[in-house]
C-alpha cells in the first residue's frame, strides 16, 4: 500500500468520525437547548451565514499571505459549550466578554443572545469578521455585538470582564505574545478562559481546569481570575 494512500485513508478516518462528533454534540445540544430561542438563532445563523464559504476556504486562501499557516487552523467552540462555559463565568448583561481569534463568531454570539453581554470578536482573517458583521446585523444585535479585524498579537484589546482565548495552535512564542498584550489590557478581578494550557501564574490565578466537548473533540479549560 503506498504512503499516499495510506494518508489518504487518515484523513477520510479523520474526517468520517468528526463528522459523527459533529451530529453527536449537535443531537445532545438540541436535547439540552431545543426549546432555547438563542440555540436557534446561533445554529441558524451559523448555517445560513456561511453558505457561501467556509473555514477551510478563508485559512487557505490566507495562508501565502500572513505564512503562519499552523496559527490559522481551525476548530470552533460548539454553542452548548460556549453557553456553559459563560454560565460557569456567571457572564450577565454588565458582562464584557472578547473573544480573542473568534473565528465563526460562537463565543461572542451567546454572549450577546443568551446572556445580553456586550462582547466582542477579534479575528486576523477579514472573512470572518465580515460573515460576523453581516449575522449582527441579520440578528439585530447592533451595540450588543461586534466584530473586528486585529491581530491579537498586537492590537489593542479592549478592557473587558471576561477573555475567551482558544490559543491551542498558535506557536509557543506567538502564544507568549497574545497572552502578554490580552494580559496588559485585563482589569484586575476579569476572568479568562484559556484552552489547553494555563495562563502565566503571575498575572493569572488559576481558579479550575475542566474537560469540555469543542468542535474537534474534548480540550482542557482553564478558567482563571486577573491578580
Ligand atoms: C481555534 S480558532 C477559535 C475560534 C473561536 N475563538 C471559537 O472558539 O469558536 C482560532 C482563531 O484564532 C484566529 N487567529 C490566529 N492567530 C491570530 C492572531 N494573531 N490575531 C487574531 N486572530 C488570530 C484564527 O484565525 C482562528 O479563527
Amino acid at each position: 500500500m503506498s504512503e499516499t494512500w495510506q494518508d489518504k485513508r487518515q484523513l477520510w478516518t479523520v474526517g468520517v468520525s468528526n463528522a459523527f462528533w459533529l451530529m453527536w454534540r449537535a443531537w445532545v445540544e438540541l436535547v439540552c437547548y431545543g426549546l432555547k430561542r438563542w440555540w436557534w438563532q446561533v445554529r441558524c445563523a451559523l448555517w445560513w451565514g456561511w453558505l457561501d464559504t467556509t473555514p477551510q476556504k478563508l485559512v487557505e486562501a490566507a495562508e501565502n499571505r500572513y505564512q503562519r499557516a499552523d496559527d490559522l487552523i481551525y476548530g470552533e467552540t460548539l454553542p452548548g459549550t460556549a453557553y456553559q462555559l459563560l454560565k460557569r463565568l456567571e457572564v450577565d448583561e454588565n458582562d464584557v466578554v472578547v473573544d480573542l481569534g473568534c473565528g465563526r463568531g460562537t463565543v461572542p454570539l451567546v454572549a450577546g443572545l443568551a446572556f445580553g453581554a456586550k462582547a466582542y470578536g477579534i479575528d486576523l482573517l477579514r472573512g470572518y469578521i465580515d460573515h460576523g458583521e453581516r449575522l449582527v446585523r441579520v440578528l439585530k444585535l447592533q451595540g450588543v455585538v461586534s466584530f473586528r479585524p486585529g491581530d491579537i498579537l498586537k492590537c489593542e484589546i479592549p478592557k473587558a470582564s471576561v477573555y475567551f482565548f482558544a490559543g491551542t495552535c498558535l506557536s509557543a512564542q506567538h502564544w507568549k505574545k497574545a497572552v502578554s498584550n490580552f494580559s496588559k489590557a485585563a482589569p484586575k478581578g476579569a476572568r479568562a478562559i484559556s484552552l489547553s494550557q494555563a495562563l502565566p501564574a503571575k498575572d493569572w490565578e488559576l481558579v479550575s481546569e475542566e474537560k469540555w466537548p469543542f468542535s474537534w473533540g474534548m480540550a482542557t479549560v482553564f478558567i482563571h481570575k486577573r491578580l
